[in-house]
């Protein structure tokens, strides 16, 4: 049976579940960020999950309205601040992907800090991706090893990326059927499960029917069976 060590999520869907209820887009966010808390931790609690990926702020997502995006970076700021008591107590380790060199500073400052206090966690690893792009993050992987005298060889670039791990599993919410600039090195061979349902109303139980359905299919990596 595959294990989903690895998770990977397009949290998509914030913006119409808050347009259909009438409500501002940035409510759609809040709720969003209530999830990622609840699905963490269902995450932190199965053993079988070492790291759960989350595609938080993409490179592509400065083209939004600019309110929009300060209500993004104040709730990110926000949502770290409060859950550093709630990593330590489920012995999850946070860490960012992406370059956040273009975020504030003090933001910046928030990610640093939480990553240093949770650096000794050894339970689920959450990545957020926060102004992360695929494409960004292989051609910043490159010009780190770029210098090398011998030829790139494929451990190579994915030691130099930011997410160092193959992803077994990526899900979708939202019903869109792409993967908008995710992870496109570290999914080379990953399951993709899609699913209609707005990132606000995702539940744990839909995620453990997600993994169930995973756990049975046959992963042949390229070979036979
Ligand atoms: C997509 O909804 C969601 C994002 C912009 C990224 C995810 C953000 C969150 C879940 C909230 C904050 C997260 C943390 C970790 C605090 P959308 O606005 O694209 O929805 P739409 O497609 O319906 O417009």
């Amino acid at each position: 049976m595959n294990k989903a060590r690895h998770i990977a999520i397009i949290m998509d869907g914030n913006g119409r579940w808050a347009e259909l209820k009438g409500k501002k887009r940035a409510e759609g966010h809040e709720v969003g960020a209530k999830i990622v808390r609840e699905i963490t931790e269902f995450c932190s609690k199965n053993d079988d999950i070492e790291s759960l990926t989350l595609y938080a702020f993409s490179t592509e997502n400065w083209k939004r309205p600019r309110l929009e995006v300060e209500y993004l970076m104040k709730l990110l700021k926000k949502y770290l601040d409060s859950e550093l008591e709630n990593y330590l107590q489920h012995n999850i380790r946070f860490e960012a992907i992406g370059d956040i060199r273009a975020f504030s500073k003090s933001l910046q400052q928030t990610i640093k800090n939480v990553q240093e206090k949770t650096a000794h966690c050894d339970g689920l690893v959450q990545s957020l991706a926060l102004n992360y792009g695929a494409q960004d993050e292989i051609i910043r992987a490159v010009n780190r090893i770029k210098n090398y005298e011998n030829d790139i060889t494929e451990a190579m670039l994915k030691n130099a990326l930011d997410c160092k791990h193959d992803v077994d599993l990526i899900i979708r919410t939202g019903g869109d059927h792409r993967l908008s600039n995710f992870l496109l090195w570290q999914a080379a061979y990953a399951e993709l499960f899609f699913t209609d349902t707005l990132w606000p109303d995702f539940t744990t139980n839909e995620l453990e029917k997600i993994i169930k359905d995973f756990t049975k299919i046959e992963r042949r990596f390229g070979g036979l069976k």
